[in-house]
């Protein structure tokens, strides 16, 4: 079921929206090589508490922190730990939700420590460029697979892959609600985009090929060839005024 948001209570959505989003700056401008990802996952759930917010996805399905931090092939749910230390030349994507006034906000971005290779500036640049041309599309009267065929025509014009099998999601009241939106498919398909939606976009995008796999501790997932992958979100509104950035500082 899609819940569709009033004016009001997308504002109150907006500051759970800016709360994650300065989260994801503070544990993004602490990214550098020498420091645990553990160390990040605490500034980010630190933000978080002292703006009177809850760390969504703490506890959520069990899942132990209030960051995803994800190194080089690791694609997403990487777990923070203090033994892993972030080191030069690395990608490392940084995923943070925050519930406040009972509503959640999730984003999430990619930041290098140190110098990295061109060929990973372009992917991260080419996933962040993507994410913006899939919010361009989430206008009302458009249809989820304008949002996910832009974004993977953008990426595999570039030489990149997205991943399949985790999308986007509606957001809400709850970190995932209706409609799921894929970072594929064809234009003018799925689910109509309607005024109050409000929805996370997220491409996954890999160097490589597109196949994916879990590690054993049954959340971290890894591309399976072993390339790179990105990954940025931004929680948004569709308005009748078009796509609003809700986790924009
Ligand atoms: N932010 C992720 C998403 O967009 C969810 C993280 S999974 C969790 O779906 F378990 F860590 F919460
Ligand atoms: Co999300």
């Amino acid at each position: 079921m899609i819940v569709l948001k009033t004016t009001r209570e997308l504002s109150l959505m907006k500051e759970a929206c800016v709360i994650a989003a300065g989260a994801l700056k503070a544990a993004g401008e602490a990214v550098e090589p020498g420091v645990s990802t553990e160390e990040i996952n605490r500034i980010a759930h630190d933000f978080i508490v002292k703006n009177g917010a809850i760390p969504t996805f703490k506890g959520y399905s069990g899942y132990p922190a209030a960051t995803c931090i994800s190194i080089n092939d690791e694609v997403i749910h990487g777990i923070p730990s203090k033994k892993r230390i972030i080191k030069a030349g690395e990608i490392v994507s940084i995923d943070v939700g925050a519930t406040f006034n009972g509503y959640v906000g999730d984003n999430a971005a990619t930041f290098a420590a140190g110098d990295i290779s061109p060929e990973a500036q372009r992917l991260c640049d080419t996933t962040r460029e993507s994410l913006y041309e899939g919010i361009k599309m989430a206008v009302a009267g458009g249809r989820i697979g304008d949002i996910g065929s832009t974004i993977q025509r953008y990426c595999e014009e570039r030489g990149f892959s997205v991943v399949r099998e985790f999308t986007g999601h509606g957001v809400g009241k709850q970190m995932h609600e209706d409609p799921s939106v894929p970072n594929f498919g064809t234009p003018g398909r799925g689910v109509r985009l309607l005024p109050g939606m409000t929805i996370a976009i997220e491409p996954m995008i890999n160097m490589g090929g597109a196949g994916i796999r879990q590690l054993p501790d049954g959340w971290t997932i890894k591309t399976r060839d072993g390339s790179l992958s990105a990954h940025f979100e931004h929680t948004i509104a569709i308005t009748s005024n078009g796509p609003v950035i809700l986790t924009k500082i």
